[in-house]
């Protein structure tokens, strides 16, 4: 039989419940024996919900009192370098929520933390295990549309997510907290590096739902030009209010090719011929990618088992940071950044400087 993997779960807001759940529920070689949150009452609710007894405020506390295999940070991106490099220090292999990290420095010592001490690092761009978005890639990758000339990826996410995700110096912003996963995707399945970015922003519903941290917008398009020459786009809209959705549309030169659809259920109802059929939509992103989620977490057991490197990593976490940091430094400037303008680990963006 495998090794059962223990894991200390950090953080047990909405995506620490998720992945509690999921491992409880799908990955039975994997055990969530310790839980980290210094709210208390988020503690407690998210332990009680998945039967975690190991407990804990800080992971200084829960390393100095129970041992584990592995962690899962699942905690605002401001805290992602210091709990990986304390995580390291103790050798536990991560698992680490994107965005990586709100500037490049604090990925390369994330990379360097993990690397030097022989660690495995997975980033939780499920999307990468979402049973649909790999039968794509693999029908790209094995030629069927021709070379990829251009992509269209879009996601529009329900409501506002938590206020630290709101405030773009705690977060970096929506282009971050939502549109990491379409940067990701397109670098993956155009199989090439962005290399110039333009971004413009839109701010529509922000003032009336209390989002008030400068900068703060809730729309954004981004056009990106890629190494191969190859050209996309994204979209952002959050709140877009009518439910998850995300999408994404290729050309390659011999034909194109859809994945996802608006339509989140084969369920279709009709009782009033005047209005037409009703179908729904996925309401939440943990339904939309509700098997992206399942895989991404089975692999990452699976890795810690036999030892093999993740198929998502720090390098592909670096390039989605160094995505947000040119695109924000578009919108800044109201101009097109080239990747090479924000590579150098020392530039960060305006509120990141200290005095
Ligand atoms: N993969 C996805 O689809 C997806 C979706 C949403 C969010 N995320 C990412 O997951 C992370 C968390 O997002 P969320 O929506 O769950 O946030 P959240 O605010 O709901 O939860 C974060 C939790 O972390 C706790 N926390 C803060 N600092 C901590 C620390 N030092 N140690 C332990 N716990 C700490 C907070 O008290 C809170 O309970 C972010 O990186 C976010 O971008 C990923």
């Amino acid at each position: 039989m495998s090794k059962q993997v223990r894991i200390c779960m950090i953080g047990a807001g909405r995506v620490g419940k998720l992945h509690s759940g999921t491992l409880k529920r799908y990955v039975p070689d994997g055990d969530v024996v310790a839980l980290v949150d210094p709210v208390s009452a988020m503690l407690n609710q998210t332990g009680d919900e998945f039967g975690i007894d190991g407990r804990f405020p800080t992971l200084a506390e829960a390393l100095d009192k129970t041992d584990f295999d592995a962690v899962i940070i699942t905690t605002p991106t401001f805290t992602h370098r210091e709990l990986t490099l304390l995580a390291a220090e103790h050798g536990k292999h991560v698992f680490l929520e994107k965005p990586m990290a709100m500037n490049l420095q604090e990925c390369d010592d994330i990379i360097a933390a993990t690397e030097e001490r022989g660690l495995l690092l997975q980033l939780g761009f499920m999307r990468r295990f979402d049973p649909e978005f790999v039968a794509a890639a693999e029908r790209i990758f094995g030629g069927e549309i021709g070379e990829p000339m251009l992509i269209k990826s879009l996601t529009h996410g329900p409501g506002l997510p938590p206020a630290w995700a709101n405030d773009i110096r705690t977060s970096n912003g929506m282009i971050a907290e939502v549109n990491s996963h379409d940067l990701d995707c397109v670098r993956w399945l155009m199989g090439s590096n962005p290399q110039r970015i333009y971004l413009e922003t839109a701010n529509f519903k922000g003032v009336e739902r209390g989002a008030h941290a400068e900068h703060f917008y809730d729309n954004m398009f981004a056009t990106i030009k890629f190494q191969s020459g190859a050209l996309g786009n994204i979209s952002g809209v959050c709140p877009c209010d009518y439910g998850y959705d995300a999408r994404v549309e290729i050309v390659g030169k011999n034909g194109i090719m859809q994945i996802g659809s608006m339509q989140g259920m084969d369920v279709v109802v009709c009782i009033n011929r005047d209005q037409g059929l009703i179908t729904p939509i996925y309401r939440r992103w943990p339904e939309r990618f509700a098997w992206a989620y399942i895989h991404e977490i089975q692999h990452f057991v699976t890795c810690v088992q036999t030892g093999t490197k993740p198929k998502v990593g720090g390098e592909d976490g670096r390039w989605a940071v160094a995505s947000v940091l040119a695109g924000t430094k578009s919108m800044l400037e109201g101009r097109p950044v080239l990747l090479e303008e924000v590579l150098d680990p020392a530039w960060v963006v305006p509120w990141q400087k200290e005095d």
